[in-house]
């Protein structure tokens, strides 16, 4: 067992301390473009200015004969570009794959002054974070970086989901994580061929009539993910780190990309990952809190300004609780505030 006490120091000599709080910024997409790809490449540094996270992918969707081409294509972005307060992440390969150890030694030594997040697809327990940790410690030690580089892990094998609070408790550096449902769907021998969202044959259906048995009956689609969605949120938020939805498949289904992804947000979720540039909208709008949820939970906190006892609002019962509820809404209003001048106006800022 390792001493509470060493938790906060650097694995490697040289490296930097370990980060006590993960930094939290707006991040209501992840927006996942391919490095390999000449066309999405040039488009890089625009499409930064309109997102909270942009993610170079060079796992899955990447072919096998443009993994290094799409790795040397990172490099080169993040060396010239600035994104400003637009986040820079990666998804490297898995730790099973003959790129993971290249895409690691290659990023951090180049450009690892540069990337917030690596993103660490099917990750399968701790074990997985203490070697990704320690390596990771010797290549910034190695490259003189004065800030640690975070770890998002993508929750997307049977395996991963049934030890998420303990790779959510393994290492300082764990920033967040991500549903994964295209490849724990496969993992876990689950009947769907979709990537994120319902599916018609997940449902439960309302009892026959007794007056009228041969009646048709109301059925309601149920949602696949709420189980790996909820276990997810909560370890993260059990160790300060962000939960976020993932890749919703249905590019041509933006109404039933839009209630994923509330869902999401509605339990916990900050973000979620943009797929097409049509999906940075929707998460925005989603990710972002209602104005007027934010005005009644102004509303709130001004009625309790310490934060504690009881008072009726519209009829409405308030005390710490609901004062707790209400700033978890301003307090995000204010976060996204600072970065979109609309919505600070919106929300009164
Ligand atoms: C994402 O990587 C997924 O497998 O859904
Ligand atoms: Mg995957």
């Amino acid at each position: 067992m390792r001493s509470p006490r060493d938790f906060f120091k650097p694995l490697a000599i040289g490296a930097p301390a370990p980060l006590r709080e993960i930094p939290v910024r707006p991040s209501r997409m992840i927006h996942f473009f391919d490095p390999s790809n000449p066309r999405m490449a040039d488009k890089a540094p625009g499409i930064a200015a309109k997102v909270d996270i942009l993610l170079g992918n060079l796992e899955d969707a990447v072919p096998i004969d443009r993994k290094e081409a799409a790795r040397e294509g990172l490099v080169q972005i993040a060396r010239d570009n600035d994104f400003g307060d637009t986040q820079l992440w990666t998804r490297v390969n898995s730790l099973d794959s003959p790129w993971f150890l290249d895409d690691v030694t290659r990023l951090v030594g180049e450009v690892g002054d540069k990337l917030d997040v690596i993103m660490l697809p099917k990750v399968q327990g701790p074990w997985d974070i203490h070697y990704v940790d320690q390596l990771l410690a010797q290549l910034e030690a190695k490259a003189a970086l004065q800030r640690p580089i975070l770890l998002h892990c993508i929750l997307e094998t049977a395996l991963g989901v049934a030890n998420v609070e303990e790779i959510a408790n393994a290492s300082p550096r764990i920033q967040g994580m991500s549903l994964g449902p295209a490849d724990l769907a496969a993992s876990r021998r689950m009947k769907t061929t979709r990537v994120g969202g319902g599916h018609p044959g997940y449902l439960v259906r309302n009892d026959p009539d007794p007056d009228n048995p041969d009646a048709p009956r109301a059925s309601y689609q149920q949602d696949l993910w709420h189980y790996t969605i909820g276990r997810m949120v909560d370890a993260c938020a059990g160790v300060g780190a962000l939960a976020f939805y993932g890749p919703f498949g249905a590019i041509d289904d933006p109404v039933a990309c839009e209630d994923q992804f509330r869902n999401a947000f509605l339990m916990g979720c900050v973000g979620t990952w943009s797929l097409h540039p049509s999906q940075i909208e929707i998460a925005k709008r989603v990710f972002s809190p209602p104005p007027d949820e934010v005005a009644w939970a102004k509303r709130v906190l001004d009625a309790m300004p310490d934060g504690s006892g009881a008072v009726m609002l519209d009829g409405k019962m308030q005390d710490d609780a609901t004062w707790k509820q209400c700033k978890v809404m301003v307090d995000l209003a204010r976060l996204i505030a600072g970065k979109d001048p609309d919505l600070r106006e919106l929300y009164g800022f």
